[in-house]
């Protein structure tokens, strides 16, 4: 590999706060198994389903190095799988006077090869995240790269302009089939050559062990966290929003303030507020904006004033007593 090819090449291990619980265990158990059958998986689910989160995982479960490439609606052919560069010169005189001379020279073309046709060369994991935001006739290029693994490409050096996949190259692909801003319908035969896992939002227990894992925060905490914005977005009105960002926001800053996760305490309910606020909008009632009232109900139910602090009386003997008295 050139400088160039390493510097885009990752090196991925097991994050240590990715939260394993059975329900992602389910996930990457089955991603693992189609892929070392020779499958390329497609992780697609709305917004913070954990979709990236899974790819590097799964990615870094296989043990060789990764390429990533995010979706981009400017991609051609040429910034997946690389193109000619050189030298190129161009000098313009001109007399003023009665003639102008051009003149144009090009030095040393030479290909340089994208991440894409690197990752084919070395046999290394691609990630391409969003692919649907890339538009179909760049990805062509995966075509056969997934079915025949040849990669087609437009330069002579090759001899044929074939390059032969290398056996260990293995791809994970993510998208979010809810988007409807600067993506593209895929083409059906790139579909048809990937195995297509959907995801919704994890399961409760996934959910406040990521937010625990996150925030630091204690489980009791976290599960109230993870209970008022799950019961927000079960009002099913913002495309499934709030998501686990939501959770994993309020649980870094209410533990980086050590604060509290209570509904009577002002500072978390403004926080609450800031967080959810955007999700709130679509709440209303006969014209009415209802969302901040809702989420304060929400709050209510899911993390109650706490009963007073008790107090333990010492009794006369010295010993504490085993009667609690409330302080008033
Ligand atoms: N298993 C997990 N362990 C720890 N953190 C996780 C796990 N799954 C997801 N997360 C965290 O949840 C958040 C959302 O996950 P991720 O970014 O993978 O979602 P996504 O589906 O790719 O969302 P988007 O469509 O917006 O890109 C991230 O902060 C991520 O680190
Ligand atoms: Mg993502």
């Amino acid at each position: 590999m050139n400088q160039a090819e390493e510097l885009t090449v990752l090196t991925l291990e097991k994050k240590p706060d990715f939260v394993e619980t059975p329900y992602i265990h389910g996930i990457t158990g089955k991603a693992l198994d189609y892929i070392r059958a020779g499958y390329p998986v497609h992780f697609s689910g709305p917004a913070g389903t954990g979709k990236t989160a899974l790819a590097m995982h799964v990615a870094a479960q296989l043990g060789r190095q990764v390429i990533l490439i995010h979706g981009d609606d400017e991609f051609g052919s040429s910034d997946l799988i690389g193109g000619q560069t050189g030298y190129r010169s161009t000098k313009v005189i001109d007399n003023y006077i009665h003639s102008v001379l051009k003149q144009e020279e090009s030095v040393s073309k030479q290909w340089v090869d994208n991440r894409l046709t690197t990752a084919c060369k070395y046999g290394f994991t691609l990630i391409y995240d969003e692919f649907t935001r890339s538009r179909p006739e760049a990805n062509n290029v995966l075509l056969s790269i997934l079915e025949e693994r040849l990669l087609e490409l437009p330069d002579v050096r090759l001899g044929d302009g074939y390059l032969q996949v290398h056996p260990e190259f293995s791809a994970i692909f993510t998208s979010n089939p809810e988007e409807y801003a600067g993506v593209h319908k895929t083409q059906d035969a790139l579909m048809d050559r990937m195995i297509t896992v959907k995801l919704g939002h994890h399961d409760f227990e996934t959910e406040v062990a990521i937010t625990q894992a996150k925030s630091g925060l204690d489980w009791k905490q976290a599960k109230a966290i993870v209970d008022i914005v799950r019961e927000f977005r079960a009002l099913g009105v913002n495309n499934a929003r709030p998501t686990i960002r939501a959770c994993i926001m309020l649980g870094r800053i209410v533990a980086g303030r050590g604060g509290v996760v209570s509904a009577i305490d002002p500072a978390f309910r403004e926080l609450c507020h800031d967080v959810l606020n955007a999700d709130c909008v679509k709440v209303t009632h006969e014209g009415q904006a209802l969302g901040l009232e809702r989420l304060d109900e929400i709050m209510m139910r899911c993390c109650p004033p706490q009963s007073p602090p008790v107090r333990v009386v010492a009794t006369t003997d010295g010993t504490a007593s085993p009667a609690l008295q409330r302080v008033k």
